[in-house]
């Protein structure tokens, strides 16, 4: 949520505060602005709309300028027009600064202020901020100092960058629930919100933590904590490549993602099934096996997407580990006084390991004496370091808005997880050794789908009259209903409901007439037969059925308006196959729309204010 890149060193600043800017889009696009320094004085350039507005403002114009700081914005205070864009500045005109996150006390450091006399000229929250580091410049005249007593000021969350133009070669960055990551370059030094607007300068980052700030010069940098204590940081690398975050040669993000699945999936599992011994090795989660084992309950906590990928999580986790499981939206675990037992076991879950709710709802888990594991794709993501263990999906560099491959690897991590345990309880080592077989027949099946990807797109255009859809499943593909409706709704913006099947006798069968396309997941299963009955109730009433069906299913040819098979599989493998369609069908549809597939209006891809 919003992008931030600061850049110093020896190449021209703005190319380059400009591509990372074009990598970070996905965090954010309702405006952009870009500070530089100038002969000795800042200059800014700001604009409503996408990074490519900035661009042609900027006009290909290479200012003479090595040091810089630039912004793609996801509003929270504040409409999103020039005037809100950041970078924000000090009353001096001298300090300029970009934010992610939200300063909740604001409103009552604003009053303050203008009663000292400051004036304001956005809405935002962010030039609050920045006035009251000016505030403190002018005692201190230390942009350091300044930047660190106003953050001592502040409730809220923040990553920032900030630069004056009395300090010519500094650069001050510093957070508190928001990411930031310090790559360290040849004679560069680059400091973005992720790393995918680093990697093109360098692999050797620094991931910066809560409540500390990095001072960078022009050739050294230092680290301290808001509240003037020394810390260590360690150099990581990053494990993906610049190729990872480039489309290859796909219209959209999205598609791209969609078919790396077989994959993302397979990378999923490497190295954690043992084929001979019908078993699961999770490195991640060894130190705490004991602890899963004899749990007496697992909460899975999510948002998005993730907390669909929970829903097979918790189906998977009864059904092979037999211990119960409740499933929780992490912005509500957390303010409802959750009720968190010895011997309970938390699991968070998420692809980005920045979401805000998520955050939060570890803390809270974590204050009640729960062990708090995690299930994330972002390595060194703030998830992945507040979890006391886990395991990461590797599934790399997401970048479509609308999650598609993180969900397959999550539901992967999940079935590994229950598996794992139940062989620890009661899954002998034959049926362990066929579920393993199944399983890494996986990604060629969703390759065969993804094959057949063109009668997705006929079905998309038959149906991109609709405004409103119903997906329906049941058992474990209830919740793949769940996230055809939700990437539906995310990129074409058609109302989609996803429900139970039986369930839609209890009130939205009511919707049901001949405008009503309902997509069921109808695959051979023991619950097929009822399946087959809620079809029939579609019918009666005029409904018109896609099903996604197993192969060789011939009867669902007398139910279905349009049939889109995919391969046989174990039930609790189903889900992995049946929500590619649903991406591909979401993704046919918006592009016959027109959308805007990888951007959706009002959507950000990590969602780091609460
Ligand atoms: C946002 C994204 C969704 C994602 C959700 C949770 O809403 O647009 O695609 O599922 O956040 O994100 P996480 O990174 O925690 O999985």
């Amino acid at each position: 949520m919003c992008g931030i890149v600061g850049y110093i060193g020896k190449n021209l600043v703005s190319p380059i505060l400009l591509n990372g800017l074009k990598r970070l889009e996905y965090r954010g696009y309702d405006s952009a602005g870009i500070s530089i320094l100038q002969n000795g004085q800042i200059l800014t350039l700001k604009k409503a709309g996408k990074v490519a507005e900035l661009e042609s403002l900027l006009n290909h114009n290479d200012y003479d300028s090595k040091i810089g700081i630039a912004h793609t914005r996801w509003a929270t205070h504040g409409e999103p027009n020039d005037l809100n864009a950041h970078p924000h500045f000090d009353n001096s005109k001298e300090i300029s600064l970009v934010h992610n996150g939200i300063i909740e006390n604001y409103a009552s450091l604003k009053k303050n202020l203008t009663e000292r006399g400051y004036y304001f000229e956005s809405d935002t929250d962010t030039e609050v901020l920045a006035v009251l580091v000016g505030h403190f410049y002018i005692k201190t005249k230390d942009l350091c100092e300044s930047v660190r007593l106003a953050l001592n000021e502040v409730t809220g969350t923040f990553g920032i960058v900030v630069m004056s133009s009395n300090e010519p070669n500094t650069l001050v960055a510093a957070r508190r629930g928001s990411p930031m990551v310090f790559g360290i370059g040849d004679d560069e030094f680059i400091i973005a919100s992720d790393a995918s607007a680093i990697i093109a300068h360098t692999k050797q980052v620094i991931y910066i933590n809560d409540n500390e700030m990095i001072i960078v010069n022009q050739n050294t940098f230092h680290t301290k904590t808001i509240y003037n204590e020394k810390t260590d940081n360690k150099i990581h690398e990053i494990e993906f490549d610049l190729t990872q975050i480039e489309k290859g040669g796909f219209p959209h993000f999205m598609l791209k993602e969609i078919y790396e699945q077989p994959i993302t999936f397979k990378d999923s599992f490497r190295g954690r099934i043992i084929q001979k011994e019908g078993d699961i090795k999770l490195g991640g989660l060894r130190s705490v096996a004991e602890n899963l084992r004899n749990s007496k309950r697992i909460i899975i906590t999510a948002c998005g997407t993730s907390w669909h990928s929970s829903l097979v999580g918790e189906y998977l986790i009864e059904n092979f580990a037999n211990i119960p499981v409740e499933v929780e939206y992490a912005s509500e675990f957390r303010y409802r006084n959750p009720v968190i037992n010895k011997d309970d076991i938390v699991f968070a879950v998420s692809q980005s390991g920045e979401t805000a709710d998520t955050l939060a709802a570890i803390k809270e888990a974590k204050q009640k004496g729960a062990i708090v594991l995690g299930i994330v794709n972002q390595v060194g993501s703030s998830i992945a370091r507040e979890t006391d263990a886990g395991m990461y999906i590797h599934a790399g560099p997401e970048i479509g808005v609308a999650s598609t491959k993180a969900f397959t690897s999550q539901v992967s991590a999940f079935i590994l997880i229950a598996l794992y345990l139940g062989r620890m309880k009661n899954i002998s080592k034959s049926d362990g050794m066929r579920y393993c077989n199944e399983i890494s027949l996986i990604p060629d099946k969703m390759q065969s789908i993804l094959d057949n990807a063109e009668a997705i797109k006929e079905i998309a255009k038959h149906y991109s009259y609709a405004n409103n859809f119903l997906y329906l499943g049941r058992g474990y593909n209830f919740p793949v209903a769940l996230e055809g409706a939700l990437k539906l709704k995310e990129i074409s913006y058609i109302h989609a409901e996803g429900y139970p099947a039986a369930e839609m006798k209890h009130g939205p069968i009511a919707l049901i007439d001949e405008n009503m396309p309902v997509v069921i997941i109808a695959t051979k299963d023991e619950i097929y037969e009822k399946v087959i009955s809620n079809i029939e109730e579609v019918r009666a009433r005029g409904g018109k059925v896609i099903a996604i069906a197993t192969e060789g299913d011939e009867n669902i040819k007398n139910y279905a308006n349009h049939i889109f098979y995919i391969p046989e599989t174990l039930s609790f493998l189903t889900p992995l196959l049946a929500v590619i369609p649903l991406q591909l069908l979401s993704y046919y549809m918006a592009v016959e729309l027109g959308r805007d597939v990888d951007q959706p209006r009002n959507l950000a891809k990590s969602v780091t204010v609460e």
